[in-house]
């Protein structure tokens, strides 16, 4: 799995809710922590990505949220427009107005059109880049929750099955030789040791292998609590929670005595209560686990962004 962050084009899916995006920004912080040089794009336009790094909302173009770290927000218009504009040479295409009305048209037309404007653009990302004429090393994807990212990866493929001939068919040929090649992309799955997200993620990994033929990468199991307390510390718990030895440190302490009791058991059936969905994870997923821990933090900025690439550059051994 350490060459999880040498591909160039990382997709991050996952149940909404469970830390997609969290995960995906920890990614291409890593990333560029080990000199990579990073385009991070987010697919969702209520995305909240730019504010993992502690910067204002981006756009289309690339910015900077970090060293090495440049954003996007891809919206299905705008790529419209600049596939419009790079491939049909309409001259100044920006004057032709509001392009809502061209796109509603061919968005709506058929199938796979939506997804493979973002797709479509991912793609192109990382072929200029590795022609050289764009910087990135690697390009990481806030991607379509698990419900709706067959779909987007798959677009390719509907587009051609439906073109038969011409230039747009042309396209799709390049697009499916980068997705389907394990040495260029990974799909990534975040979850949580719950039931709903664990059954999710085995469900989407058989269907990835199903119905399409993008390479699975690693599951990154997010919010696993942490385990202050092993099996061998219950006895000596259980010696404090001892009717004299309790007196004695009531009598030390006070009172805070028996909430740090009460902490350490509830810590303790925490833990315990999410061990069967791992269990079922691990049996269910042959993938790589990569655990990122539950952060006790207020506010999840940069800092706890950076705690999670932490998290997953000593699970990745880097
Ligand atoms: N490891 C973690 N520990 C604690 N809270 C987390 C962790 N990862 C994410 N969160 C919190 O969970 C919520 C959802 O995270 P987010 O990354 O926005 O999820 P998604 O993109 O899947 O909807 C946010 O409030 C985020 O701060
Ligand atoms: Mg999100």
């Amino acid at each position: 799995m350490t060459d999880l962050l040498d591909r160039r084009l990382l997709f991050v899916t996952g149940k909404g809710g469970v830390g997609k995006s969290t995960v995906t920004a920890a990614l291409a912080l890593l990333a560029a922590e080990q000199g990579k040089r990073v385009l991070l794009v987010e697919v969702d336009a209520k995305g909240n990505l730019p504010n993992l790094f502690e910067h204002p909302p981006v756009g289309f173009d690339p910015v900077a949220v970090a060293p090495g770290v440049f954003a996007m927000q891809l919206t299905t218009e705008a790529s419209l427009r600049e596939y419009l504009k790079l491939n049909l040479r309409i001259p100044m295409v920006g004057r032709i107005g509001p392009i809502a009305g061209i796109f509603d048209f061919v968005a709506n037309a058929a199938p796979g059109v939506k997804e493979i404007l973002t797709v479509g653009k991912v793609c192109w990302e990382v072929r200029e880049s590795i022609e050289g004429r764009a910087p990135w090393d690697l390009v990481v994807v806030d991607a379509a929750a698990t419900g709706h990212v067959i779909a987007q990866l798959d677009a390719p493929r509907t587009i051609r099955d439906l073109v038969q001939t011409g230039p747009i068919r042309n396209q799709t040929e390049w697009m499916m030789a980068i997705l389907s090649d394990p040495a260029i992309t990974a799909l990534n799955v975040v979850t949580a040791p719950e039931e709903m997200p664990v059954n999710e993620t085995i469900e989407l990994v058989a269907r990835a292998r199903a119905e399409t033929d993008v390479p699975l990468g690693a599951v990154v199991v997010n919010r696993v609590l942490p385990e202050p307390f092993t099996v061998a510390d219950e006895p000596v718990f259980a010696a404090m929670a001892d009717g004299p030895a309790l007196d004695r440190l009531r009598q030390e302490a006070g009172p805070a005595v028996d909430t740090v009791l009460d902490a350490a058991a509830l810590a303790v059936a925490l833990r315990r209560a999410r061990v069967p969905h791992l269990d079922a994870l691990r049996a269910g997923v042959d993938l790589p686990l990569l655990y990122v821990p539950y952060l006790f933090v207020r506010d999840h900025g940069l800092r706890a962004t950076r705690m999670v690439a932490d998290a997953l550059g000593a699970e990745l051994g880097l």
